[in-house]
């Protein structure tokens, strides 16, 4: 079946956070949005026909988990990750971030260390200094990578520095693949975090959300999978919710190999019923699982399509603006920094004059300082009228022939 990623869907007066809080978060409505990391497409039949189906019976009583829940996990995690997973291995969270402050409540006491990268997705540094925790920034380096698809310029990490930072760690957390820069990691640098992590005695978290999105021709690696010591001393938490479009349905697992945390961890879950899931959770994470390869597969194209238009067209047409080529996921990591303005004239260059919502760089931390995040899942031709805005907006008398070149 051929789906259709065209299509203009109206989502304002669906309490769309990425369309309701306009108004709450920007102060007007009037903006095109390009922000939270949902998709403006359609939920795939194969998810919303099975739910339509358990509505039809129309007594919602407390339900068990799905008999197939675990094993599409399993199933999943192998053939696509190729990653042994075992039954007992896997939990139900209330959602990644949830199941990261519990980890952190679980392991660490007020006032520990937990480290997280420069930048990186805010709810991670947010959910520690909530919590009480001292977060260790690790800043990461730009560098030229070698990939399947040639030289890349993105984020690279200084192991050194690394070292440096995990002196007194109890937790690192790890976006994996990395969310804002939409970096995969390779093997071999997950072993060297795994070496590090094992020696200062560090925890650590990867959270493998935006994996199932891994475009071609790179490949995302479970972090668990790259050692023992990794496999041993690791919390991975994964969900269907990015690939598939259903974060509004809480749909979100952790896996632990080993046996002594996981035990820690999971009867601290249960104590509290955190473990349980809904009558949506996991039957909407089966049907993904069991029946969204193909339809994966085309978003995946689709979203590549985007990407290559946008850094495309911040090449051609808008000077001082670079876009950095994503591995994985739709976020694409607009570097502004060549513009050089200051943080209130680049919100204002996008807000006020683009009319545009758009992830400011700086809420990931100091090193999203001049950067914006634009969410590419969606239609074309939305995509097309933002960088057109973008285009008229952009100040005038800017060289277009600044030097760059992409992903810098
Ligand atoms: C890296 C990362 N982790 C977690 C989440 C959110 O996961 P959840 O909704 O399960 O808390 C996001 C959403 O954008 C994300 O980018």
């Amino acid at each position: 079946m051929e789906y259709n990623f065209d299509e203009l869907l109206n989502r304002r007066d669906t309490d769309s956070l990425k369309y309701g809080a306009l108004q709450e978060r920007w102060g007007r409505t009037d903006l095109l949005p390009l922000w939270v990391a949902d998709m403006d497409f359609r939920t795939p039949d194969f998810i919303i026909d099975a739910l339509r189906r358990r509505l039809q019976h129309e007594v919602l009583g407390y339900t068990m988990p799905h008999p197939d829940w675990r094993h599409s996990i399993i199933d999943w995690q192998w053939e696509r990750h190729g990653w042994r997973v075992q039954e007992d291995e896997i939990s139900f969270v209330p959602g990644i971030v949830r199941g990261i402050a519990f980890i952190l409540q679980c392991f660490t006491a007020p006032g520990d260390r937990v480290l997280v990268m420069n930048p990186v997705y805010h709810p991670f540094f947010l959910t520690a200094q909530h919590n009480g925790r001292t977060v260790v920034y690790h800043t990461l380096q730009w560098g030229d990578i070698d990939t399947p698809a040639g030289p890349l310029h993105q984020y690279v990490i200084d192991f050194d520095r690394l070292d440096h930072d995990l002196e007194g760690v109890k937790v690192m957390v790890l976006s994996n693949p990395h969310n804002p820069g939409g970096r995969v990691w390779s093997p071999d640098e997950l072993r060297r975090i795994a070496l590090l992590a094992e020696r200062h005695g560090t925890l650590v978290v990867s959270d493998e959300i935006h994996a199932d999105l891994t475009l071609l021709p790179y490949r995302h690696t479970p972090y668990a999978t790259v050692s023992e010591t990794a496999r041993q001393h690791s919390f991975t938490f994964s969900s269907p919710s990015k690939a598939f479009n259903t974060p509004g349905i809480v749909t979100s697992y952790c896996i632990v190999p080993n046996a002594d945390l996981r035990r820690l961890y999971f009867d601290y879950l249960a104590a509290s019923e955190l473990n349980e899931g809904n009558m949506f959770a996991q039957l909407t994470c089966v049907q993904a699982y069991r029946h969204g390869a193909d339809w994966l597969q085309q978003v995946k194209e689709y979203i590549s399509a985007n990407i290559n238009y946008v850094i495309d067209y911040c090449r051609l047409h808008l000077p001082g603006i670079v876009a950095v080529r994503p591995q994985a996921g739709y976020l694409v990591w607009l570097d502004c920094r060549a513009l050089g303005l200051s943080h209130d004239g680049l919100l204002h260059l996008f807000i006020d004059q683009a009319h545009l919502a758009l992830n400011d760089g700086e809420i990931f931390g100091t090193g999203g300082k001049g950067f914006m995040r634009l969410n590419a899942a969606a239609p074309r031709s939305v995509i097309e009228e933002a960088l057109k805005g973008l285009s008229t907006a952009l100040p005038k008398g800017l060289s277009p022939t600044l030097p760059k070149r992409e992903g810098e």
